[in-house]
């Protein structure tokens, strides 16, 4: 059996007309896995630091915590339930989009085949609307239909949330994705005309007393990423929380002051925009200042990818993002992954890009799994810390 190769990118984008969601798996010609360079300090041993423990220092928060499987890296899925009784699916959860939506028993697609459906004869709470919707992919599309029903994520109960139900999913993308399905965190300006995303829903029936979720995303190990909803647990980062506030509350976008390696400007020269998006796995830039990053390594170009010598890593230079004065570093460890054929290849990756969005960076996985994020709906704004 074909082995599939893709990393996520749930980057979206709005159209003029319609108010559909683009996003784009995009197919990779060779399989990123990523073989152990280093050890994680474990969450015990960093909790051991701390004085007191967060569970006792928030003991009156509702902070609902949604384990996440790391596949590889790339993609953090994890399980929701819809419907009544419980119907499970494997999803992937994406700040980059707004809607969510699922396999049904509509559907004969081949990607539904292999993944669960959801059959909507079998909820006793299910609603349908009967709209159909359309969602355009960078490589494919989903149609389905909208439908409500009592969504279960951790130990949330979200009743009467709007979903989708797919009737037809493009087999190139989907079907071997390691998810069913996909849950979108974005703002509701992204979500498909009159639905609520399902955080505002969550927002709405006050079912968290904060109105923030926050990822902590592992290296390497399968167990240990999680989401969390309604609070951040501090035992997830290191120091303190550095808040960004967003460009403008409608993607979670932020502005970047420059990339630099050593201390020279390499792209972002005069400042530019960034977007956090947990559906994208790596690190997406404008095409030519991926190319001016990689030209300072001596590697090569290999259809898409960047090819860096295996036996360079431990002597290159950090990578580093500054966002409001604070600098991020993105150390060659996260920006160089092995890959099946045992090739090193860089995770930055170059879009071509349009001329209004220039200078967009999408900052993915790699940069999420470095930084602890928090995403705060109230404020507007976006939290950082490293990673334990
Ligand atoms: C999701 O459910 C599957 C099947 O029940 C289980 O094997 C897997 O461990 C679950 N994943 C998470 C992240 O809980
Ligand atoms: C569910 O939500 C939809 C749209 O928000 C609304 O029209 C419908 O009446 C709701 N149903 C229930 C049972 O609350
Ligand atoms: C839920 O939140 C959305 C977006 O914040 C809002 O537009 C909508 O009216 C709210 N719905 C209800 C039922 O309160
Ligand atoms: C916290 O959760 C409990 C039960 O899950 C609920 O009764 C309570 O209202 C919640 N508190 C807040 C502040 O949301």
């Amino acid at each position: 059996m074909p082995r599939n190769c893709y990393f996520l990118s749930t980057w979206t984008q709005e159209r003029s007309m319609k108010w559909l969601v683009i996003f784009g798996l995009v197919a990779f010609s060779e399989c990123l896995v990523t073989i152990p360079l280093r050890k994680v300090k474990s969450i015990r041993e960093n909790l051991r630091d701390k004085e007191p423990p967060a569970e006792e220092s928030a003991p009156q928060k509702n902070i609902s915590q949604q384990p996440l499987r790391n596949h590889l890296d790339m993609i953090y899925v994890g399980n929701i339930t819809i419907g009544t009784p419980p119907q499970q699916f494997s999803m992937a959860f994406d700040t980059g989009s707004s809607d969510t939506w699922v396999p049904s028993i509509y559907c004969q697609s081949m990607a539904c085949v292999t993944h669960n459906t959801f059959d909507p004869f079998q909820s006793t709470t299910f609603q349908l609307p009967g709209i159909v919707i359309d969602l355009h992919y960078g490589s494919g599309t989903m149609t389905g239909l909208l439908g409500y029903d009592t969504i279960q994520m951790g130990d949330l109960i979200i009743k009467n949330q709007t979903f989708g139900l797919s009737l037809t999913e493009d087999d190139i993308v989907f079907e071997h994705a390691i998810f069913d399905g996909i849950l979108g965190l974005g703002y509701p300006s992204l979500a498909i005309k009159g639905t609520t995303p399902i955080f505002d829903t969550i927002m709405n029936q006050s079912l968290i007393s904060e109105p923030v979720f926050a990822f902590y995303l592992s290296t390497e190990t399968e167990l240990g990423s999680v989401v969390m909803f309604g609070g951040v647990l501090d035992c997830y980062y290191k120091g303190d929380l550095k808040w960004v506030s967003l460009s403008k509350p409608h993607y979670w976008q932020i502005p970047l002051e420059r990339i630099s390696m050593k201390g020279k400007i390499v792209a972002c020269k005069r400042a530019c925009q960034a977007v956090v998006d947990t559906g994208t796995s790596l690190m997406i830039g404008p095409r030519k200042q991926v190319y001016n990053i990689h030209k300072r390594f001596s590697g090569y170009y290999l259809q898409d990818l960047y090819v860096i010598p295996c036996q360079d890593i431990n002597t290159l230079p950090d990578i580093v993002f500054t966002i409001e004065g604070i600098d991020y570093p993105v150390p060659a460890r996260a920006y160089v992954q092995k890959s099946a054929r045992g090739l090193c290849v860089s995770t930055f990756q170059g879009r071509r890009s349009r001329s209004t969005r220039k200078q967009l960076w999408i900052l993915g996985n790699v940069f999420l799994r470095l930084y602890f994020t928090v995403f705060d709906r109230g404020q507007n704004r976006i939290g950082l810390a490293p990673a334990v």
